[in-house]
């Protein structure tokens, strides 16, 4: 793994030429008072080195005669690694994360400088650790004033995070292997979900089965908070109380996925609780499955990114006029967003280290930038009709039975060289296996 992490340091030290990247890592985060969340890196950083520790720094310097990645480390600490656990120190850290110089992180503001006062520009992230802000913009401001006398420079900072987005769009083979592994984890917690999920049954003790199989299997837990939502409870698309009991008329919507060595997998399934659908329920959910399946086709290498959102809006929208739960005319209602009472979020985003991962999708004129192999994306339209649910004008009135149903279906979908692969496929979505 390391010479994969050496070649992503490469092709963003080509990108940069004459500047120096500065990279922070996550900090060590408080829960509350002194007890410690468990740490987890900060994406960009984990990319590009592979350390997994807080209060780090990368540089990326190109041009530096001597050093082109160098790492500021905590140093070797003993009595601090009795209470909060081992370090890789300065030592060690050169050979196993193939740095050209580590210092520790106390000599940052001492030998920083020497990495940016002759680069073009500056790359840097202002993320939420303000005083460490300050430092990056005060060294910038004594390279500027200084500039004059020395001449060079950065004349500029650029985002660092903007810069990667391009890179980590793209998944290696290896960081593959890892979204497979976490979708792998993923399906066996979904369909024992379902197996398992009955009425009189607590949505909290579905969500307990699930990350009980993807920490059993080597999962770090959740990729993000588990969503076990029955009955209305699936009309609020953030629902994690999971915490009703169920009942045999309601529909199960769960959306949750682990994180499996830093990558993750993100799957929502929709089922009733009992045996059967009613017949609204089992109408909305042939509906957004009709949507996700045509959205699923537009995911192409070549294919703007757009699309797949633009065509499950299209197939909900005509769905729902059908249905005569709206009225007018698809074009239109979709022009004016009225499509948005019932199908509020977009169809989808890439996934990786992060669950909503790194990407660019736009060009500068507006225009969508096509699917390229290697990309992960999910695929998740959905229709909520909330219990409380009041048409806008010149909207119909809607039967009470359609109340309170909330049905979405989430796949992860690898954008290959000749079209996709559904990397979810394990989890089962026909109308026919939901009734099983
Ligand atoms: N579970 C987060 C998402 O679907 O985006
Ligand atoms: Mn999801
Ligand atoms: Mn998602």
């Amino acid at each position: 793994m390391q010479s994969e992490y050496r070649q992503r340091r490469q092709a963003v030290m080509e990108a940069i030429g004459g500047g120096t990247a500065i990279f922070r890592s996550a900090p060590m985060a408080v829960m509350h008072n002194d007890v410690e969340h468990p740490f987890r890196q900060e994406s960009d950083f984990f990319y590009l080195t592979g350390f997994n520790e807080p209060e780090a720094v990368a540089v990326l310097a190109p041009h530096h005669d001597e050093h082109q990645f160098v790492l500021f480390v905590r140093p070797k600490d003993l009595e601090k690694e009795i209470w909060s656990g081992y370090r890789v120190g300065v030592e060690a850290a050169k050979a196993r994360y193939g740095a050209d110089e580590v210092y520790s992180i106390t000599e940052l503001d001492e030998k920083l400088t020497q990495y940016v006062e002759r680069a073009e520009r500056l790359y840097y992230h202002f993320g939420c650790d303000r005083s460490f802000n300050d430092k990056i913009v005060a060294l910038w401001q004594r390279l500027i004033a200084t500039y004059p006398k020395r001449g060079a420079g950065p004349v500029a900072i650029e985002d660092a995070k903007l810069l990667l987005q391009t890179f980590r769009r793209v998944k290696s083979p290896a960081e593959l292997a890892r979204i497979r592994r976490a979708v792998a984890i993923t399906a066996k917690a979904h369909n024992h979900a379902r197996a398992i999920a009955q009425p009189g049954r607590y949505e909290y003790e579905i969500q307990a089965e699930m990350e009980h199989i993807f920490r059993l299997e080597g999962a770090i837990g959740p990729a993000y908070p588990s969503i076990v939502a029955s009955g209305a409870n699936a009309c609020i698309l953030h629902y994690i109380e999971n915490n009703r009991q169920m009942q045999a008329e309601d529909l199960l919507l769960i959306d949750a996925g682990c994180a499996y060595d830093y990558y993750n997998a993100d799957i929502t399934r929709t089922f009733p609780v009992g045996s059967q659908f009613t017949p609204e329920q089992r109408t909305l959910y042939e509906l957004v499955l009709e949507a996700q399946l045509q959205a699923i086709e537009a995911v192409q290498p070549g294919r703007p990114f757009n699309e797949f959102h633009d065509a499950a809006t299209r197939t909900i929208t005509a769905g729902l006029i059908e249905l005569g739960l709206l009225a007018g005319e698809v074009d239109q209602l979709i022009e004016e967003k009225k499509h948005k009472a019932f199908f509020m979020h977009g169809t989808g985003h890439f996934l990786g280290l992060d669950v909503h991962d790194s990407g660019i999708l736009r060009n500068p004129d507006k225009t969508w930038r096509p699917f390229t192999a290697g990309n992960v994306v999910t695929v998740e339209p959905g229709i909520y009709i909330s219990p409380h649910y009041e048409p806008a004008e010149g909207q119909p009135a809607i039967n009470s039975r359609w109340l309170g149903i909330g049905v979405r279906i989430e796949d992860d979908v690898l954008v290959t060289e000749s079209g996709h692969e559904v990397l979810t496929a394990a989890v089962p979505k026909t109308l026919a296996a939901m009734e099983a």
